[in-house]
């Protein structure tokens, strides 16, 4: 159940230009939430912006919990103004989250697009604690250029085998993640069906991943981004078009099966 709370921040650090790490105070979001999930968040004081603005849950500890995110907007805006000690109201942890399902035979991989590496993150903390033995995880971290690949280290240090694509070509390969990540997968050195994913970015990368990822796992996910307003389901403001009818990105998703998708 998400709960209403005014979380006190704890610390808010600019990690690249224009991209912020905030942790706040929050036991319960710690306490319950999964790698996926989200914080629904009133940015400002005032009545400007109206609606709150929705945030994956990046990273939790035994009492906080830490959002990654870009400034964007107004709301973004606000949000990087504020300073350890203020008090943040968030509704959380809402939607459902990605599940790790416990199949030795299965070879991870974690494909992120831009911002998508936030919610990805939490869940290369979880897969490197579930994961017995020498069974590693894959992530391909895709960004614009150099400047903008995130958390790279944070993954290596977890273990993961990390790739990076960028558009410009400035790190990594000169590539799109989707393409990366098809690539490794088109050379063989695993069985397609054996590969789960675990996608997150911004819907075009969705779409793509979608169309090239069907014959992987069935256990493959992806979280989706649709602009919100509730966030708590009642408003039917995010509604996508799945393979079982239409589903409510907030309450439904963010994570969906990636087979049960439809993007016409
Ligand atoms: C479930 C979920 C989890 C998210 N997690 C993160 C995260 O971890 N880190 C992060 O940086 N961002 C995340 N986002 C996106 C984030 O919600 C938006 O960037 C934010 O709401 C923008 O607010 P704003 O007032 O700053 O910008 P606005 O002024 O509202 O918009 C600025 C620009 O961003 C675009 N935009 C706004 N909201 C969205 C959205 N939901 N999807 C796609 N484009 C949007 C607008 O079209 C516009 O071009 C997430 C979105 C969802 C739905
Ligand atoms: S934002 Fe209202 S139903 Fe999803």
């Amino acid at each position: 159940m998400p709960k209403h709370v005014l979380a006190k921040i704890i610390s808010q650090k600019e990690i690249k230009k224009g991209c912020f790490r905030m942790r706040v105070k929050a036991p319960y979001v710690a306490r319950t939430a999964s790698a996926g999930q989200f914080l629904h968040i009133r940015c400002g004081d005032s009545t400007n912006p109206l609606l709150r603005r929705p945030i994956s849950i990046h990273r939790k500890g035994a009492d906080y919990a830490e959002i990654l995110y870009n400034v964007v907007g107004k709301g973004t805006d606000i949000l990087s103004r504020k300073k350890a000690g203020d008090k943040l109201d968030i509704i959380g942890p809402l939607g459902s989250g990605f599940k790790v399902y416990k199949n030795d035979r299965s070879i991870r991989m974690l494909v992120a697009g831009g911002m998508g590496v936030a919610p990805l993150l939490g869940l290369g903390e979880e897969l490197s604690r579930s994961i017995k033995g020498k069974k590693r995880f894959i992530v391909i971290l895709g960004a614009k250029t150099q400047k903008h690949v995130l958390c790279e280290s944070e993954f290596r240090k977890l273990g993961a085998e990390v790739y990076v694509a960028t558009e410009d070509g400035s790190k990594g390969k000169k590539a799109l993640a989707t393409e990366l990540s098809r690539d490794i997968i088109k050379s063989g050195k695993y069985k397609r069906q054996e590969v789960c994913i675990y996608a997150a970015g911004p819907m075009p990368m969705a779409r793509a991943l979608c169309r090239m990822m069907q014959r992987c796992s069935p256990e493959s996910q992806i979280s989706l981004e649709e602009r919100m307003a509730c966030g708590l389901g009642a408003c039917l403001g995010c509604v996508i078009d799945t393979q079982s009818g239409y589903k409510r990105v907030c309450k439904d998703g963010p994570v969906f099966a990636l087979r049960e998708v439809a993007f016409k």
